[in-house]
């Protein structure tokens, strides 16, 4: 990948809070100047998880004392397992220690992890307290950390609390995905090929060789930017942010979640398009080239699950409404539709 974006690229978000999205290199040295333009002065509770907090929580932490801010910092160990009642519950009290007031700001440093259960603590605690993102995987800078759906999951399912509840500021520092494990970084691809059938900017991009990653990260977030504006709380179009989900969630939940969500998306993109095209929604070539743009963002890309099994393991999914459930149907680049079909025939539709 080439870099030769310019600077500092800016997205309004204007959703029931209006917020920018910055996208960069070598943000987080001038995160305290930054989270200062929206949360003037007040005092900063910085959220973030073991991982991340080895990498930059002092780079943020110095930057946030150069600008004169006091900060207290919450850690909790890496991973999906700790998006629980428990470390929320954490979060909460650590808020209430540290006497964080509704004039104060949460920020949230890291991935989707982080993004989603701060996000949920700042969206309760206080009946709601200011936040910031500074998303740190790829996933989370093209996704999870614009739009404010925050949340924490449940023994019986992933996100089945949360709330929605914008950020007021969000910082997507490129140079952060640098120090990503390739499989995280790869996972991060499989939303972005999401973003590539569901918008022709990003199609291209991704089809036309060589690109800087600031360039992708910037035309998914204005493409879900134009979603979220339309449809904040999801009741129509931001409906088809799930391209690919159904199935997704049912590979994830066969796996025990040992397949991360974005890789199994991408599987579930495939199936997706599979099924697009036997329904004769798509012509043979777009099936082809659609196919080769999932592949080069994500690789190869063989789902190990029979599809009557990813079926029946995809209805648990929320986005489920008594015996009907709404897929994402492909009829073209940029002309994804949502499709109600009954829960019995899903199988039979994916194959
Ligand atoms: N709110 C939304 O709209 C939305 C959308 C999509 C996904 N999500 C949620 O996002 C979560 C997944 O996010 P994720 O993939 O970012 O997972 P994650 O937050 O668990 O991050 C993946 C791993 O990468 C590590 N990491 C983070 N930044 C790093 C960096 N710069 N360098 C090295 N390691 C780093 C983390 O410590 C973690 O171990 C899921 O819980 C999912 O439900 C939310």
């Amino acid at each position: 990948m080439t870099s030769n974006f310019c600077p500092v690229k800016k997205i309004r978000v204007k959703a029931s809070g209006e917020y920018d999205v910055l996208i960069g290199r070598n943000l987080l040295d001038n995160i305290g100047s930054l989270i200062k333009e929206v949360a003037g002065s007040c005092k900063i509770a910085l959220v973030t998880d073991d991982t991340v907090n080895a990498l930059y929580a002092d780079k943020v932490l110095l930057s946030l004392k150069n600008a004169g801010y006091t900060a207290v910092k919450f850690v909790f160990p890496h991973g999906e397992q700790s998006k629980n009642l428990n470390v929320y519950g954490q979060i909460l009290n650590f808020l209430a220690e540290n006497e964080i007031t509704r004039t104060d700001c949460l920020v949230a440093l890291g991935g989707g992890v982080v993004g989603d259960m701060a996000g949920f603590a700042a969206a309760s605690f206080l009946r709601g307290i200011k936040y910031v993102q500074i998303p740190t995987t790829l996933l989370s800078q093209i996704d999870s950390s614009v739009g404010g759906k925050t949340a924490i999951d449940l023994p019986l399912g992933k996100n089945l609390v949360g709330a929605f509840k914008q950020p007021a500021l969000v910082v997507c520092d490129v140079d952060t995905l640098s120090s990503l494990p390739k499989e995280i970084f790869i996972d991060g691809m499989g939303e972005a090929a999401k973003y590539a059938l569901l918008d022709k900017k990003v199609y291209y991009l991704i089809c036309g060789g060589e690109y800087a990653i600031e360039e992708l990260v910037y035309l998914s977030i204005d493409y879900k930017r134009r979603v979220v504006e339309t449809d904040e709380f999801e009741s129509g179009l931001r409906k088809l942010l799930n391209l690919g989900h159904t199935p997704a969630h049912g590979i994830e939940n066969l796996s025990g979640y040992t397949i991360p969500h974005g890789r199994a998306v991408a599987m579930g993109l495939d199936i997706i398009l599979n099924a697009s095209f036997k329904r004769g929604y798509i012509s043979k070539n777009d099936y082809v080239n659609m196919l080769s743009a999932v592949k080069k963002c994500v690789g190869e890309n063989i789902c190990p699950y029979e599809i009557e099994k990813i079926a029946t393991a995809a209805l648990s999914d929320k986005k489920r409404s008594g015996d009907y459930i709404t897929v994402i149907a492909v009829h073209g680049v940029e002309d994804c539709r949502p499709e109600k079909i009954k829960v019995i025939e899903l199988a039979e539709y994916l194959k």
